[in-house]
């Protein structure tokens, strides 16, 4: 039992198994892997992986790392070939993430890799968090447990410091062993990546893929317009702050006043709702037959409404410099947008 007013849990069988009930119920629980504390909810939930941006108060949508008891189960949400084969038999469970083309029937959520169409993994290498994987049976989302801004934690203490009341349940497990994030590597294009250094040196990856891609100056991403290509925008053009729809746009409704929308992200203006209908009805709208423009109702600028405008921005103008999901790069500031003039009609 969590004693009144703090949810910090010794992390025993007992809290393990209450923790895999609150993820499987869609909560949010903090637990503790190899390399720092994550902030973890069920990958195949859409609002569950909005909860996660929530909480952290990210003003963008990074996608998240997921996390799996091993190889096999990562087969099952990502296309795995030789190479993430072998690093998994060498370094796995460990700190090294892999990103892989997702699988059409993951049914992993679109928000948990901000509508890329591949995939983060890895499998953590610490006793409480592989218990809790194998009591919950789901895939794990979990980012660094901090809030937006603030270092990763490495003890509960900070995980609570940080996060405090939004989440169900810290597992304390102790301080983290590693301290540093995994690696992120991509093996999504013809040559892996370090998308981020961490846990698992480079020099470590080269004997088992060959040569990696030069990574970005100080270690950040390739931003090459390939890369940039993967990270998913509607093919259709955008229109943003839109009341009503012109002749030709499918409209994207947010809150009460939107019913003749072609779809609403959220009737009632929940913006948890509003993110995790995001993806997949930008995606439905940029495939619906007989329109050939998206025109997007305004989205409170406050709370996960800047992370949407941010990523809703991000698609209205595809490709540029700024098209940079990673934690380092500058988020767009938040502020409230200008709502366009509608047409007289
Ligand atoms: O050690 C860790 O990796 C910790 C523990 C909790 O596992 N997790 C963590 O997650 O650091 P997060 O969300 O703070 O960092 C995830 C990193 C980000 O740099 C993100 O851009 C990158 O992984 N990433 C995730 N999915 C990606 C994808 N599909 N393509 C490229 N980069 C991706
Ligand atoms: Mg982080």
């Amino acid at each position: 039992m969590i004693p009144d007013g703090h949810r910090i849990a010794p992390a025993d069988a007992a809290a393990i198994t209450d923790a895999a009930a609150l993820l499987r119920s869609g909560q949010l629980v903090a637990f503790p892997t190899e390399t720092v504390y994550g902030l973890g909810a069920d990958a195949g939930s859409e609002a569950a992986v909005a909860a996660i941006f929530e909480a952290k108060g990210r003003p963008r949508f990074n996608p998240l790392i997921v996390h799996v008891p091993d190889i096999e189960a990562a087969a099952r949400l990502i296309q795995v070939d030789e190479r993430a084969r072998a690093l998994a038999e060498r370094f796995w469970p460990g700190p090294l993430t892999l990103v892989l083309p997702r699988r059409a029937d993951s049914r992993l959520s679109l928000l948990v890799s901000a509508g890329l169409d591949t995939v983060a993994v890895r499998a953590p290498d610490h006793p409480v968090a592989r218990a809790l994987l194998e009591a919950c049976g789901l895939p794990v989302a979990a980012p660094s447990a901090n809030a937006s801004g603030r270092i990763s934690p490495t003890t509960a203490a900070d995980v609570a410091a940080d996060l405090g009341d939004r989440v169900a349940m810290v597992l304390d497990g102790g301080p983290c062993r590693v301290g540093i994030e995994s690696t992120v590597l991509d093996l999504s294009g013809p040559r892996p990546v370090v998308l981020r250094p961490g846990g698992v040196p480079e020099e470590a990856l080269i004997p088992l893929v060959g040569p990696l891609a030069a990574s970005g100056a100080d270690g950040g991403p390739v931003r090459s317009p390939g890369m940039l290509r993967r990270h998913y925008a509607p093919a259709r053009p955008l229109r943003l702050n839109a009341l009503s729809a012109q002749p030709g746009e499918a409209l994207l409704g947010f809150g009460p006043g939107f019913e003749g929308a072609a779809l609403n992200l959220s009737p009632t203006g929940d913006l948890i709702e509003a993110a995790a209908n995001l993806f997949a009805m930008l995606r439905a709208l940029d495939r619906a037959p007989g329109y050939r423009a998206l025109a997007i109702a305004p989205i409170h600028a406050h709370g996960l409404g800047c992370a949407i405008n941010d990523r809703l921005r991000r698609a209205a103008t595809p490709e540029t410099e700024d098209d940079d999901w990673n934690d380092r790069g500058p988020a767009a500031p938040c502020v409230l947008p200008s709502i366009e003039e509608e047409p007289q009609s």
